[in-house]
């Protein structure tokens, strides 16, 4: 591995790269409109980045040392804080085969741990400032993939959804490693998040016990999720929004099953739908978190009063083209 001397030195691979001393880029959050779990074993999923980013800076320090700052704490990568970030850390280290200290800062619009892609969007956003400092210039996509392998690290398990959407933005179809972009729903989207926080990874163990305990059963409940995000597909693409809201609301069903819900989650997705809600589900992993609802504007308001009066910190956002950006 080649040490970098701040500031006069070449990049491995590249004569003459430019070297940022401090450079900050962003990454979108996301919500899963189908097929979260489902995509952890091979089944299609759609998921949409939303107007909601995560902001990470990097200076690059001599010291050769790695300290990150974020929600109000300042720790290096010895301490088991900040799991995501100091994979990211090793993972472009290691592709890159360089060496280097940096401060790395993060600024959230996104609430930690809720299942609104917070870990995948730290994650790129970090390989994409490290590569834009070092000029090294690794495409969206590759720095997906880098993303994938520090989740899959850390989580045990993991799908390249998560990373691949925050990355390159926009409403992702994504099955295996078979990616494409979808026109996105013109519909606001409320979220509401009921601050209960939960290890992704211990979840999708979870699920996965149960996958081993009733193989007939969850192996049935994973493909029929993956018919609604195809059926979801189809009806996306010809813009009828209210069966995207409808399988939605089925797709939820099928993550209860799974166990995967929670009482506030509920209580949120019901009170969402009666205030006429196209479609509610949670997003990402569940057992608290984020849950989502899809309407037509004239009920935006009402739904977003709904969810607050039960407790939930609640957003009112849109579905976004942007994936990682250079600010
Ligand atoms: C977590 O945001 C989504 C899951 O499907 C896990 C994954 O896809 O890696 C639960």
């Amino acid at each position: 591995m080649r040490a970098l001397s701040w500031p006069n030195q070449s990049v491995k691979g590249q004569v003459t790269a430019t070297i940022h001393q401090m450079i900050t880029c962003s990454a979108p959050g996301k919500v899963y409109l189908f097929g979260e779990h489902a995509v952890v074993y091979g089944q299609p999923a759609i998921a949409c980045a939303v107007e909601r980013r995560v902001f990470t800076s990097v200076k690059l320090l001599a010291s050769g040392e790695i300290t990150v700052s974020a929600m109000g704490k300042i720790q290096n990568c010895h301490s088991t804080e900040f799991r995501y970030i100091c994979q990211a850390v090793q993972t472009f280290k290691k592709r890159t085969k360089n060496d280097f200290g940096a401060e790395i800062t993060i600024k959230s619009e996104l609430p930690p741990s809720q299942g609104l892609g917070s870990s995948a969007a730290v994650t790129v956003s970090t390989i994409k400032a490290l590569s834009e400092c070092l000029g090294i210039g690794l495409r969206d996509q590759e720095i997906a993939g880098m993303g994938h392998q520090v989740e899959h690290a850390i989580q045990g398990r993991a799908s390249p959804a998560d990373t691949f959407v925050s990355a390159t933005g926009g409403v992702v179809f994504i099955e295996g490693t078979k990616t494409s972009h979808l026109m996105h729903p013109d519909v606001p989207i409320i979220i509401g998040a009921t601050g209960i926080t939960r290890s992704t990874g211990d979840v999708i163990n979870s699920v996965a016990r149960m996958k081993r305990d009733y193989p007939e059963i969850i192996n049935n409940i994973m493909s029929t999720i993956g018919d609604i995000t195809r059926l979801g597909e189809r009806k996306l693409i010809g813009g009828d929004i209210n069966n995207v809201g409808e399988l939605m609301n089925i797709n939820q069903g099928l993550l209860e099953s799974i166990g995967v819900g929670d009482i506030m989650l509920d209580k949120l997705i019901y009170r969402a739908r009666d205030e006429g809600a196209l479609g509610a589900k949670m997003t990402g992993a569940g057992r608290g978190g984020c849950m989502f609802a899809i309407a037509r504007e004239g009920n935006v308001n009402a739904i977003a009063e709904a969810l607050a009066r039960e407790g939930a910190q609640v957003f009112i956002t849109a579905f976004s083209n942007a994936g990682l950006r250079v600010e």
